[in-house]
C-alpha cells in the first residue's frame, strides 16, 4: 500500500512537457514553410519527374499529417492526463478501437505509397521506347564519360584490359563501332520530346548519377550497367551532379545537359565526331 505522501501530482510537469511537443510541432512545420520557399525542388523538365514528384507530395503529405497528428495526441495526453495522483493505467483491450485505428490507418498509408511507388518505379527502368535515344555514362574520379553511338546506334564492345589514357573507355579497336563512336567529358546532350535511355556505369567507385530538374538519380557501380529512362521535355541547359560521397574531388564531379531539337542535336554530334 503506498503512502499518501508519494503518491505526486504530475499536472506541471506534463503541462511543460506538452509545451515542448507544441514548440516542435510549430518548429517543426515552421522550418518545412521555409525551406519550401526557399531550396525546393529544381524547376522540372522531365515528363517522368512529374509522376516523382507527385509520389514526393503524396509521401510529403502522409508524413506531415501524421507528424501533426502524433504531435497534437501527444501534447493532449501530457496536458490533459499527467497523473492526479489517483489514476491508473488503461489497457490495450479497453481502448481496441483506438488501438486499431493507429495501427491499421499508418499501415494502409504504407501499402498505399508503396504500390504507388511500384507503379512510379517500372515507369523509369521498364524498357525504354524503340525510339529512345542511347546514351552510355560512366562516372570516374571526378567526371563523367559520356558515350554517344553512331548513325548505326551500335556501340562499340569494350574490355578493361584496353583501357589507357587515350582511350579511357577501353573500346575494342576491331569493333567497327569505335570508329563511329563518340566519347566525351561531363557533355550530356539530349533531343526535346525524345525518350533517352541511360546506361550508367563507373570505372572506379560507387558515384551516382544525378539529374536533379529530371528526376533522375542512379547509383553508378563499378561491374554494372544499369539502365533507366526518362523523357526530357523543356529545351534548356542544366547540371549533372555526383550524389555519392566518391572521394576528395566529389563536389567537382560535375557536367552539363543541354536539351535541344533534334537538329540542333545532329549538328552538334557531328561536330564533336569530327574532332
Ligand atoms: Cu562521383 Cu561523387
Amino acid at each position: 500500500m503506498q503512502s499518501q505522501g508519494e503518491i505526486r501530482d504530475e499536472r506541471p510537469a506534463g503541462l511543460w512537457a506538452g509545451m515542448l511537443v507544441l514548440f516542435i510541432l510549430v518548429a517543426g512545420v515552421g522550418s518545412f514553410i521555409v525551406a519550401r520557399s526557399h531550396w525546393w525542388l529544381q524547376p522540372l523538365a522531365s515528363a517522368q519527374g512529374k509522376v516523382i514528384d507527385e509520389y514526393f507530395d503524396w509521401i510529403l503529405w502522409a508524413t506531415a499529417i501524421g507528424f501533426v497528428a502524433v504531435h497534437l495526441f501527444l501534447a493532449a495526453a501530457l496536458i490533459r492526463f499527467a497523473a492526479h495522483g489517483t489514476e491508473r493505467a488503461a489497457h490495450w483491450h479497453e481502448h481496441l478501437g483506438a488501438e486499431l485505428t493507429w495501427t491499421l490507418v499508418p499501415g494502409a498509408a504504407f501499402i498505399i505509397l508503396g504500390i504507388l511507388g511500384v507503379f512510379t518505379w517500372s515507369r523509369i527502368y521498364s524498357a525504354p521506347p524503340s525510339n529512345a535515344q542511347v546514351v552510355e555514362v560512366t562516372g570516374k574520379q571526378f567526371f563523367w564519360y559520356i558515350r554517344y553511338p553512331g548513325q548505326d546506334g551500335r556501340f562499340a564492345r569494350t574490355d578493361p584490359r584496353l583501357i589507357s589514357q587515350s582511350n579511357p573507355l577501353g573500346l575494342d579497336p576491331a569493333d567497327p563501332a569505335t570508329r563511329t563512336n563518340v566519347v566525351l567529358v561531363n557533355e550530356l546532350h539530349m533531343v526535346t520530346g525524345r525518350p533517352v535511355e541511360v546506361r550508367v556505369r563507373s570505372l572506379d567507385v560507387i558515384h551516382s548519377f544525378f539529374l536533379p530538374n529530371f528526376r533522375v538519380k542512379q547509383d553508378a557501380v563499378p561491374g554494372r550497367t544499369i539502365g533507366l529512362w526518362f523523357t526530357p521535355d523543356k529545351p534548356g541547359t542544366y547540371s549533372i551532379a555526383c550524389a555519392q560521397l566518391c572521394g576528395t574531388g566529389h563536389y567537382t564531379m560535375r557536367g552539363n545537359v543541354t536539351v535541344e531539337s533534334q537538329a540542333a542535336f545532329n549538328t552538334w554530334l557531328q561536330q564533336q565526331a569530327a574532332q
